[in-house]
C-alpha cells in the first residue's frame, strides 16, 4: 500500500516512522538471495588442521553470538509491535519483526554451515531479559532501538571487514542497512513519545540507561574460551570502539531533550 492510501490517524505527528516503514519495505531481502554454495560461509583457514579447527572455533563463536541477540531481537520487536499504539508505528514494527526474524533465520543456517552452535554470551542474556521486562514503550524504544541497534552497527562492520568474500560478509553488509532502519525509526519514533513527556519519565529513561550500561559494557568486552586468546590483542581497540559509541549514543540521547546529568558511565578496565 503507498503511504497516500494509508489511513490518516488524526495526529499528523507519525510522519518520522512511516518514512522508515517505506525505507524498510525497499530494503527487504530474502536468506536465500544470499551467496549459499558459490563462495564459502566464513574465511577458509590455511595451515595445521589443528590451527584450522580453532579458526573455525572463532568465527562459529562470532556467528552464536549473533545469533543469540537476533532470537532476543524477535521477541523485543514482537513486544514493541503489540505495545505500540499507534498505527504508523505498528506499520514499521510489522516490518521490525520480520527483519529480526529474517536475520535469526540466516544465522541459524551458518551455524549450521559451520558446525552448530556455541557458546552462549550471558551478559547478552541479561540484557535480554532486562529489556524484555522494561515496564513502558519509551523504555523499550530508547533501550532496544536508540541505544542497542546503534551500538552494534560497528561491530557488523567490523565483522564484514574481517570475513571479505564469504556468506558471513554479505549478511552482515545486509544487517548493517537493517539494524541502521531500525536505530533510526526508533529515534523518530522516540522523538513522537517523548512529545508529551514529563521530566519524571524523562529522568527513568536515564535510570534504565544506568543499569543497562554495565550489562552492556561486559556484553561488548565478553570473550567466549574459542576468542580467550585473541582477548588481549583486541581489548584495547575494543574499549576504544565501546567508548566511542558510548559517547555518541549520549549526544543523541541529549538530542532527544533528555537530562544526562544524572547518567554514570560505566568505568571499564583496559
Ligand atoms: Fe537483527
Ligand atoms: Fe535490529
Amino acid at each position: 500500500m503507498e503511504a497516500a492510501q494509508l489511513p490518516d490517524t488524526g495526529t499528523g505527528r507519525d510522519e518520522g516512522v512511516l518514512r522508515y516503514y517505506r525505507l524498510a519495505k525497499r530494503a527487504e531481502w530474502q536468506v536465500r538471495e544470499l551467496p549459499w554454495g558459490e563462495i564459502p560461509p566464513i574465511p577458509e583457514a590455511r595451515g595445521s588442521a589443528e590451527k584450522q579447527a580453532r579458526r573455525r572455533d572463532i568465527w562459529r563463536s562470532v556467528i552464536m553470538q549473533q545469533l543469540q541477540a537476533d532470537t532476543f531481537a524477535c521477541e523485543m520487536a514482537s513486544q514493541l509491535l503489540n505495545a505500540a499504539p499507534h498505527f504508523e508505528a505498528k506499520l514499521y514494527y510489522s516490518t521490525m519483526v520480520q527483519d529480526e526474524s529474517r536475520h535469526t533465520e540466516a544465522w541459524l543456517k551458518l551455524a549450521a554451515e559451520t558446525g552448530g552452535e556455541g557458546e552462549r554470551d550471558p551478559y547478552l542474556d541479561e540484557l535480554a531479559e532486562m529489556f524484555l521486562d522494561l515496564d513502558t514503550l519509551e523504555e523499550k524504544v530508547f533501550l532496544m532501538q536508540v541505544f542497542f541497534e546503534r551500538l552494534i552497527i560497528p561491530r557488523f562492520r567490523m565483522i564484514a571487514a574481517a570475513s571479505r568474500g564469504t556468506v558471513l560478509e554479505d549478511l552482515c553488509n545486509r544487517l548493517t542497512i537493517d539494524d541502521g532502519i531500525h536505530h533510526r525509526a526508533g529515534v523518530a519514533y522516540e522523538r513522537l513519545l517523548l512529545e508529551d513527556a514529563n521530566k519524571k519519565q524523562k529522568n527513568q529513561l536515564v535510570k534504565v540507561a544506568n543499569r543497562m550500561l554495565p550489562i552492556f559494557v561486559q556484553h561488548a568486552l565478553w570473550r567466549p574460551k574459542a576468542r580467550a586468546f585473541l582477548g588481549a590483542l583486541m581489548q584495547k581497540r575494543d574499549v576504544e570502539m565501546l567508548k566511542q559509541d558510548l559517547e555518541e549514543g549520549i549526544r543523541l540521547a541529549g538530542s532527544l531533550g533528555i537530562d544526562l546529568s544524572d547518567l554514570e558511565l560505566p568505568a571499564f578496565d583496559v
